[in-house]
């Protein structure tokens, strides 16, 4: 059965000191096995140290970026041969600062899924339309685009793997999240397409989250839509009162979703 996914990016928020302090503290509050996907996404140069001090609680560590190519002149770049060594489990590809200040493209983005997948690494593929897409109602169309382009040449078995994380630009760092019905709509959206590129009826394999100032106010009504099936969140998650307090809400919200969906299906 489907658990709901909580992952927490925590972009170049915190060095490595506090990266550590921080996995410390939610070692201490977080042990033993949890009813939800956690996984956290500190700086390339703490991963290593917050992957031993995560180690036996059952929170994944994952980095934000990769390369496409596994050597070469790539100066700058991170191998996926080092992130075996390190034991990554997660990769995120084609968050928006990515794309909009690094230059990540639909192409790298493709790439990287790609090289991802080859070493048995779990990509959190994100995606999202810009403020202007949704104001003239383009932002099926540009999912869409992004999500072919990703997926070409990405076979079913590895597809369903991925994390499919809605993150539309407008909603990234600000005040408040998508309204929980607009989320709704595009991950239902997307949830579809995935099943239609794949030949699938319903795709309710794939897993599909919503990422965009998430917080402990908008949290459960994101959850309990129909086709959210978890969240990433940037800096709500990186105060451990706030991220224990979403990780119960999280689990609560989607129990009540599952059981109410039981229900549905009985009647
Ligand atoms: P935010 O970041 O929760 O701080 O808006 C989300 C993200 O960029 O994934």
């Amino acid at each position: 059965m489907k658990k709901p996914v909580f992952g927490s990016g925590w972009k170049m928020f915190l060095t490595d000191k506090e990266a550590m302090n921080y996995a410390q503290r939610l070692k201490e509050n977080i042990p033993g096995e949890q009813d939800a996907e956690l996984f956290v996404l500190p700086s390339f140069t703490a991963v290593e140290r917050v992957t031993a001090i995560l180690a036996g609680t059952d929170i994944n560590v994952g980095v934000q970026n990769m390369c496409w190519e596994e050597k070469g002149a790539f100066t700058g770049e991170v191998s996926v041969l080092s992130l075996k060594e390190m034991a990554v489990k997660y990769v995120e590809i084609g968050h928006s600062e990515r794309r909009t200040l690094f230059g990540e493209t639909d192409r790298t983005v493709n790439l990287k899924i790609g090289k991802a997948m080859e070493h048995g690494l779990v990509p959190i593929f994100c995606m999202g339309e810009e403020l202007q897409e949704k104001e003239k109602n383009l932002a099926k169309e540009l999912l869409s685009i992004e999500i072919k382009n990703a997926l070409h040449g990405i076979p079913y078995a590895d597809a369903k793997k991925i994390i499919y994380a809605y993150e539309p630009v407008w909603a990234i760092g600000m005040e408040d999240s998508a309204q929980p019905d607009y989320a709704q709509e595009i991950l239902g959206f997307i949830r579809q397409l995935l099943a239609q590129i794949y030949g699938r009826s319903e795709g309710t394999e794939f897993t599909v989250v919503y990422g965009g100032s998430v917080s402990l106010k908008n949290v459960e009504k994101l959850i309990s839509q129909p086709d959210i099936d978890g969240v990433f969140v940037g800096r709500a998650s990186l105060s451990i009162e706030s991220y224990m307090e979403m990780l119960d809400i999280i689990k609560d919200s989607w129990s009540k979703k599952v059981k109410k969906q039981r229900g549905d299906d009985e009647n």
